[in-house]
């Protein structure tokens, strides 16, 4: 065995794909169409080669992340996977370690991911920085606790309008709430709006309804209707893959365009942050199932950078001990500003345990409870509390 790690030339695209679609299976639709899905730069895909065959990929997606306070460059870290053929023997190590030098060098303060195999990304400096839900209601239980009355316009649109009017609403929605990603024109096209047979996998077809006032996109909502027929009776799902309003009037009145679809049975919808306004819209919550599970995970690529581009809501300082053995330029004490300091340290975590906090999912208080933080000087936790704390728990609607 000859192991090397190096970028993937411009012809090699599919090659350094397939070891993580390897996993998937039954291909879900043609290569080409999937890997344009994946609308990787130029030398943010790294391969593994074992006597020159590629074995192993792993790639960077170059996004702007909302954190508290505004975007910041951030590698969108996708397609990990090692061939069964080469597991154990420490390349997603060598990949995860050349990846972030990379990211490093390019000056992108944070890494982020999606975790299918949650397991190893924490001894890389991952730390599990959202939690997000499954949600399904029966659509006799959806009434709202108060009337929602839209005083603007409901249409059904093209994907090609969509491309034009959603982004006037994701991009409002993005610049407030941590956790979401810039997209570019490309990404909707060939992610978000992309409605091929695979990826209908035997549901209905795309649709893209969007509510506007006074000429302006306010909410949309992109969904599949999913029709069946029982005993007489529709027993359809409405399965919502992304909704949401620029305003509270705008999401509410979203969802309540969602949820009363006729012939559908129930409506069921993915990724939703675990604050999502239904469980104050609804009158009966508890017919509605939220199925908890993780979300985006936050790895700061260079502390400083990161603590200096995230806001903060207090005054007040705070000494940071970080200790990171994956990146070790990241050892040593911070003030909030980023800055190096020798002063005394008030706490004391690993990097991961920063990514936990960075976006407001967790709290220093959570991380304590965990035993995932030291607090060396007394109530340095509630300090550290006032100061990362957010009006909003992260939110990011898409598995990247
Ligand atoms: C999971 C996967 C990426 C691991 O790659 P690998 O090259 O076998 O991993 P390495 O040999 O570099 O192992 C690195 C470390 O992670 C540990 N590890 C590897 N896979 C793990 C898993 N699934 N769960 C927990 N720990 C794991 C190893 O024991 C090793 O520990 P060490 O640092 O203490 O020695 C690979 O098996 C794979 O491609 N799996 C299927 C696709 C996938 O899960 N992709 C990533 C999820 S999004």
């Amino acid at each position: 065995m000859s192991l090397e790690i190096r970028t993937a030339g411009p012809g090699e695209r599919l090659d350094a794909l397939r070891p993580i679609w390897h996993y998937f299976g039954s291909p879900a639709g043609p290569d080409e169409e999937r890997a344009a899905g994946m609308p990787l730069a130029e030398g943010r895909l790294h391969v593994a080669t074992d006597d020159g065959a590629i074995v192993a990929g792993a790639g960077a997606f170059e996004f702007q992340l909302t954190v508290p306070g505004g975007p910041v460059p951030t590698a969108g870290v996708t397609v990990v996977g090692v061939l069964p053929t080469h597991r154990r023997r420490g390349i997603v190590r060598e990949l995860m370690s050349v990846q972030l030098k990379d990211a490093h060098a390019r000056g992108e303060p944070i890494a982020a991911l999606w975790a299918s195999e949650g397991g190893f990304y924490g001894r890389f400096g991952y730390g599990l920085a959202s939690i997000c839900a499954d949600m399904e209601i029966p659509k006799a239980y959806t009434a709202f606790n108060r009337v929602v009355d839209w005083p603007g316009t409901t249409r059904l649109v093209t994907a090609d309008e969509a491309l034009e009017l959603f982004p006037q609403v994701y991009d409002r929605v993005a610049a407030t709430t941590p956790g979401m990603l810039s997209r570019s024109e490309e990404w909707w096209q060939k992610r978000r709006l992309a409605d091929s047979e695979w990826r209908r996998a035997g549901g209905g077809e795309l649709a893209f309804a969007v509510l506007e006032q006074a000429g302006t996109p306010e909410a949309y909502a992109l969904y599949r209707l999913n029709f069946s027929y029982a005993d007489g009776v529709p027993t359809g799902t409405t399965v919502v893959v992304e909704a949401m309003g620029a305003t509270p009037a705008a999401t509410a009145a979203v969802w309540r365009y969602i949820l009363d679809i006729d012939w559908m049975a129930k409506i069921e919808a993915e990724l939703l942050p675990i604050d999502h306004p239904l469980h104050l819209l609804l009158l009966e919550q508890n017919r509605m199932k939220f199925r908890v599970g993780d979300g985006l995970w936050i790895r700061p690529v260079d502390v400083g950078a990161a603590l200096a581009a995230r806001a903060y809501a207090a005054d007040g300082e705070l000494v940071l001990e970080v200790s990171d053995a994956f990146c070790p330029w990241n050892d040593g004490r911070y003030a909030l500003d980023g800055s190096r300091t020798t002063a005394g340290p008030d706490l004391r975590l690993p990097v991961e345990a920063l990514g936990c906090v960075y976006l407001g999912g967790f709290t220093f208080s959570d991380l304590l409870r965990a035993g995932r933080v030291e607090e060396v000087r007394d109530g340095a936790v509630a300090r550290a509390d006032a100061l990362f704390r957010t009006d909003r728990k992260p939110w990011c609607p898409e598995i990247f």
